[in-house]
């Protein structure tokens, strides 16, 4: 008879990430395409669930648990589910929404961005799946991507908001008020 050496992995026994936050250079790096769909991608989507739903929020990209490949996990209430190699196909009209990010925890912003957008990308067991996404799942589908991109919130603010957030960002890091705690300001739409 042999002990297991490690369980199953099953979504409550996975360690969690630190999530990487705003000021992080890993934030603002391209992702790499990912290339094999095996055990480890599997762990670490795992993890990347656990993450989510410790830091409530909707959406996590991989690089803001420090890991520069291609994926995002999202849960907009139906379960937690990855796109692995996620690339945007078709995007049409035009929406405004308070969007928030685990990165920059506290912060929100109004922006307009394509309403409804296709995506296509894999699964884990690498069959395409394709998601047409209106709302806030076009949002979470758009701002996940920029994410892979190395692209944040803060960079889809007109010039004067921007410089105004950063000021408030730098002026929160330097007085150790950032990051504020979880579930404040913004907190619905953390992406
Ligand atoms: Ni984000």
């Amino acid at each position: 008879m042999t002990a297991p050496v490690q369980t199953s992995g099953t979504l409550d026994d996975v360690p969690t990430f630190p999530v990487r936050l705003f000021g992080d250079p890993v934030l603002r790096q391209r992702s790499n395409e990912v290339e094999e769909l095996d055990g480890d991608l599997a762990r670490l989507v795992d993890a990347m669930y656990d993450t989510m739903r410790d830091a409530m929020g909707l959406g996590l990209a991989a690089p803001q648990v420090g890991v520069l490949k291609r994926l995002y996990t999202y849960d907009l209430g139906d379960g937690p589910a990855v796109i692995v190699n996620p690339e945007i196909v078709e995007s049409s009209g035009e929406w405004l929404y308070d969007e928030g990010c685990l990165s920059i925890p506290g912060m929100s912003f109004e922006i307009v961005r394509p309403k409804l957008v296709t995506v296509r990308g894999l699964d884990l067991d690498g069959d395409e799946v394709v998601i047409e996404g209106d709302e806030r799942m076009g949002r979470l589908i758009q701002h996940e991507i920029d994410h892979l991109d190395g692209t944040l919130l803060l960079d889809r603010l007109e010039p004067d908001v921007r410089k105004q957030a950063l000021r408030e960002l730098r002026q929160a890091q330097l007085d150790a008020s950032f990051p504020v705690v979880v579930g404040g300001p913004g907190a619905a739409g953390r992406l």
